[in-house]
Formats: structure tokens, C-alpha cells, sequence
């Protein structure tokens, strides 16, 4: 478990939101793929707390939920950032320098590949092709995408987020 995660886990997560969750989906049929998705927008991630009282209220077992968490990728099981910044690893992004971008996102915010910052704002991610070959290279923060990166426009997109709130 990283340092984020544990750090994330000594505090107590309120379950208020998933017995909301758990009480619009209980009586429905393949009830445990919205549930999760629902908690995982409500909390940015699922904790392991919201597992248990998952497991508890639809009457199936932890370790089916983890085998489901664990085979979509979509799911997390850690906090993730505010901001989720992925670095295009695709080969037209690889040749034309993504690399040194992923060295310099490391020296901006102190994290690499799949991980997160203390504050929980920033997660960073080194992603396949993501089908913007064309503006190589390539990172997207959430869901905006900015090409032709040079470490320079990297340097002022980093800035721009962090004095976001
Ligand atoms: S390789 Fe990066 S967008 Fe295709």
C-alpha cells in the first residue's frame, strides 16, 4: 500500500453516502456494478470500509467485490488525485520525447507512474495511444488534452492546476 493509501485509511471514511448508494440499489438485480461505480464517484476511490458494507447489504462476499475491483480497470482502490495527469507512452509520443515529459511531471510534483501526491491533488499516469497521435506528444489532465507538449508548456499546464483549487 503506498504512503497516500495508508495515509488515506487511518481516517475514518463516513458511510453515510454508501448506505445512500446501497439503499437506491438493494433491491435490484446486478445491483453491485452501479454500487460500485456510484461509490467510487462519490468518494474518487473505493474504500475498503465501503467493501465490507457492500458485501454486508448485498448479502455476497468481500472477495467477490475485489475479484470484480480487480479485474475492471476502472476502479481504484487507493485515493486518487483531483487532478489525474496522463503522460501518453504511445510510440509517436515515445520518439518525440514523453519521456523526458514523464521525468519532468516527476520533478514538478515528486510522482511518477500511478502515483499521487501527499495533498491528493495530483495522480499521474503513464498511459498506452491515446489517439491523438497527430499532436504527439500528448498529456491529458482530467479530461483536457494538450499537444505538441514541450517540457515548457508541460512546466506552465503543471502551474495552471496547481493553482486551481
Ligand atoms: S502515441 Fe501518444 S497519442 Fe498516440
Amino acid at each position: 500500500m503506498s504512503e497516500t493509501a495508508e495515509k488515506a485509511a487511518e481516517q475514518e471514511v463516513d458511510l453515510t453516502a454508501c448506505n445512500e448508494i446501497l439503499d437506491q440499489y438493494q433491491d435490484m438485480q446486478g445491483a453491485l456494478m452501479p454500487v460500485l461505480q456510484a461509490i467510487q464517484d462519490h468518494y474518487g476511490y473505493i474504500p475498503e470500509e465501503t467493501v465490507h458494507l457492500t458485501a454486508d447489504r448485498l448479502n455476497i462476499y468481500a472477495s467477490q467485490i475485489y475479484g470484480v475491483l480487480t479485474f475492471y480497470a476502472q476502479f481504484h482502490l487507493e485515493p486518487r488525485g483531483k487532478y489525474i495527469v496522463r503522460v501518453c507512452m504511445g510510440t509517436a509520443c515515445h520518439v518525440k520525447g514523453a519521456g523526458r515529459l514523464g521525468d519532468r511531471v516527476k520533478e514538478l510534483l515528486g510522482i511518477s507512474h500511478a502515483e499521487t501526491t501527499e495533498d491528493v491533488k495530483f495522480t499521474c499516469e503513464y498511459v498506452a495511444c491515446i489517439g491523438a497521435c497527430g499532436m504527439a506528444p500528448v498529456i491529458m489532465v482530467n479530461d483536457a488534452t494538450y499537444g505538441s507538449m514541450s517540457v515548457q508548456k508541460l512546466n506552465e499546464v503543471i502551474e495552471k492546476y496547481q493553482k486551481m483549487d
